[in-house]
């Protein structure tokens, strides 16, 4: 992270196709789909509300982070109102602290629109990001989805 400058970015007709080019390791596949399903699902389910940026690292597409913007929850299909529905660090940018820093930014325009906690997903088992939640302070709320992933809770209340 020293010296380079994370962003989150519209993507564009000119830049969707670096972005689209931005994959996970494989093994990792079970764990989050590809920035195209991403997008097809953001198309599929505008009663999620997506919203989505590319994560840039310096001037560098590196990721994709989406969300479930304010959306009315209607659990157990949708869970919100702010739910972070996607993150994906491309595998050669992973274990720089880039995921960390746009769950930080993602945090930063949740509260600054209101939200009080910040709700994910995860799929279980070997791999899977659980740690690296953890690490940023989720935790488990007990609760299971309709898919069997693990629901996690970021409270952003000081
Ligand atoms: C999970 C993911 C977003 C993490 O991004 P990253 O940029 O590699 O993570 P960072 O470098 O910011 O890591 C932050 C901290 O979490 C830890 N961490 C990262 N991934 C971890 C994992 N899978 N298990 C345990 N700890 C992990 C790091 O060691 C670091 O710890 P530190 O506090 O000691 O420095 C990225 O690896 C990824 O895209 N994985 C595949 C897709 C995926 O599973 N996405 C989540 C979908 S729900």
């Amino acid at each position: 992270m020293v010296g380079v400058t994370i962003t989150l970015r519209e993507i564009t007709e000119d830049t969707v196709d670096a972005v689209l080019a931005v994959r996970t390791t494989p093994e990792q596949e079970r764990f989050v789909s590809t920035v195209a399903y991403s997008l097809a699902e953001a198309e599929a389910h505008p009663e999620g509300n997506p919203w989505f940026r590319a994560v840039y690292a310096d001037d560098e597409p590196v990721g994709f982070v989406m969300l479930s913007w304010e959306v009315v929850p209607q659990p157990p299909d949708i869970n919100g109102p702010w739910f972070l529905w996607k993150l994906i660090i491309d595998q050669r940018h992973q274990g720089r602290g880039y995921g960390r820093e746009v769950v930080r930014q993602v945090v930063e325009l949740v509260r600054a629109n209101g939200g009080t906690e910040l709700l994910t997903s995860h799929v279980p088992g070997e791999g899977s990001p659980a740690g690296f939640y953890a690490r940023l302070g989720f935790v488990p709320t007990g609760e299971l989805d309709p898919e069997g992933e693990i629901l996690l809770r970021l409270p952003l209340q000081d």
